[in-house]
């Protein structure tokens, strides 16, 4: 049946913490080189969040947006939070922060898809405002990776950062805008190359558990890079192709930000030059959940994106997890 309704992007917010945490400071705690790290993976500072929870980095992009637009957070109908870094089981960080911003007519919900969790959340938000039975829908990315990185871990601790974005979803009648078509995949197969070990139900927190290190972050990461360049092409060139699209249309692409060297690789197969590349990890490492919604921010208010501008989303991560989103840009 023909949808009547398009998802757009009406609204952005972000926050990073003050904190950096630059490759100098790395040097001094894990034997690793700036050289090494700017080379191998493109990061020269991540964020680091000192006091505080995810939901605060998400309350913290929900407040930038609301205050931006001048919108009142009881028109808000849902709130959608992607993150492998809630701020505890349950409840979910979508109830502290629906509290937190005072979204009092608002359901929400987490969803946990790793690096692809805003790429899954925001086809999420979309199909409930698609459906014409939510107006408002307020999705975001954040992550506070620090609260699960191992700092003596020179292969992991170098990567990830903490930051928070959000992007609210409303309906229109034109279909020439918004989001246009999503693919996006799951592979349980991939779940011992990049996973939390302990703390869930499988592995309940023990003293064991903590002596063996199992409550952070485990990547075998030369194998996720393979899967990463390979999932992340094939998928976009697969939207591509589906929508008839070439690298001259694409204003931009907008990767998941883990590693330069994958983000080049996508782009190259897409026949994207590298200046419709959203790049922000040279200044916040891997934020995870927060990485794409970061980059639109960051574009968007430096006048670099427009009306009409063809953009394509993509990620890979946990799981494993991946996609591709096409979205034509609505704000002016
Ligand atoms: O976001 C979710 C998905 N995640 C990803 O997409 C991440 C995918 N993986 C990667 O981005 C890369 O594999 C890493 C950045 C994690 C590692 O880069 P790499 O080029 O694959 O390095 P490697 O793991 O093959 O390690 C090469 C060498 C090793 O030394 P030997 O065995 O050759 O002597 C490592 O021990 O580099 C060493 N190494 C380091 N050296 C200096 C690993 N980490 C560091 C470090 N500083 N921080």
């Amino acid at each position: 049946m023909e949808k009547k309704y398009n998802a757009v992007i009406t609204a952005l917010g972000m926050y990073v913490p003050d904190k950096i945490m630059d490759n100098a400071y790395f040097e001094k705690i894990v034997d690793t080189t700036d050289e090494w790290i700017r080379t191998r993976t493109g990061i020269k500072e991540r964020r680091l969040l000192e006091q505080g929870a995810t939901s605060d980095l998400a309350a913290m992009a929900a407040e930038d947006l609301l205050k931006t637009y001048s919108i009142n957070p009881e028109d808000i109908d849902v709130i959608i939070i992607a993150t492998v870094t809630p701020d505890m089981f349950f409840p979910a960080t979508a109830c502290l922060v629906q509290e937190k911003i005072g979204a009092k007519k608002a359901w929400g919900f987490d969803l946990s898809a790793a690096c692809s969790g805003f790429l899954f959340a925001f086809q999420t938000g979309a199909s409930l405002v698609e459906s014409g039975t939510y107006k408002k829908v307020l999705v975001i990315g954040a992550d506070k990776m620090s609260s699960i990185t191992d700092y003596t871990d020179r292969n992991n601790c170098i990567l990830f950062g903490d930051a928070g974005a959000a992007v609210l979803l409303e309906p229109t009648e034109d279909k020439t805008l918004g989001l246009q078509d999503s693919i996006l995949r799951t592979d349980g197969s991939g779940k011992e190359a990049l996973y939390m070990k302990g703390g869930g139900s499988l592995n309940p927190p023990t003293h064991e558990t903590v002596d063996k290190k199992m409550h952070f972050i485990y990547q075998d990461g030369k194998a996720v890079f393979k899967v990463a360049v390979k999932g992340m092409a094939d998928v976009s060139y697969e939207l591509m192709i589906k929508n008839k699209l070439t690298g001259d249309d694409i204003a931009y692409l907008v990767p998941h930000q883990a590693n330069l060297r994958i983000i080049d690789a996508t782009a190259d197969r897409m026949g994207i030059s590298r200046d419709k590349v959203m790049i922000n990890i040279d200044k916040y490492g891997n934020t995870t959940a927060a990485t794409i919604p970061s980059c639109l921010v960051e574009y968007y208010r430096a006048g670099k994106l427009k009306k009409g501008d063809k953009i394509i989303l993509a990620a890979f991560g946990a799981g494993y997890t991946w996609g591709a989103s096409y979205i034509v840009w609505s704000m002016d």
